[in-house]
């Protein structure tokens, strides 16, 4: 067992982990933050994506002992103030989701890239998110809601 200390969500935590024990399932087993999906756990579909010390990372690609002293996002962290973040509201009212199993590490990709271009062309969200699978949407409402975030977030009109 190896001890790691990283901080998720605002929070310190430190924890005795197997060497091989992957980030998500640190996320998901050892702090319960489940809101963080598994689809592939092979690096594939994006679903568990989360920021990693500032940069969105596939957290089934990262060990959890790889992640010691780093600082973790997840999906569970990125409301302000108590309020909801401007991509959840927009994933939300532009029908960004049907059944909701990509739609964390969506957003946390997207969030990454509102980060780096507040407000992007179509197809710079799509070059973004295309480490990210959808098996319900067909992407255009999730493209129009990352557009949409961005323009509320202070981008151009
Ligand atoms: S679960 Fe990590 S990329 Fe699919
Ligand atoms: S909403 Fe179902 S996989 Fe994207």
């Amino acid at each position: 067992m190896r001890r790691v200390v990283i901080t998720v969500d605002g929070v310190v935590h430190e924890s005795e982990v197997e060497p091989r024990l992957l980030l998500v399932h640190f996320l998901r087993d050892v702090l319960n933050l489940t809101a963080t999906t598994i689809g592939c756990d092979t690096g594939n579909c994006g679903a568990c994506t989360v920021d990693l010390d500032g940069a969105s990372a596939k957290s089934c690609s990262v060990l959890a002992v790889q992640a010691d002293g780093s600082t973790v996002t997840t999906i569970q962290g990125i409301a302000i103030r108590g309020e909801r973040h401007p991509l959840q509201r927009a994933f939300h009212e532009r029908h960004a989701l049907q059944c909701g199993y990509c739609t964390p590490g969506m957003i946390m990709a997207a969030r990454d890239l509102l980060g780096r271009v507040p407000c992007p062309r179509p197809e710079e969200v799509r070059e973004a998110l295309q480490g990210n699978l959808c098996r319900c949407t067909g992407y255009q409402n999730i493209i129009a809601a990352v557009i949409a975030a961005g323009r509320e977030q202070g981008g151009p009109a």
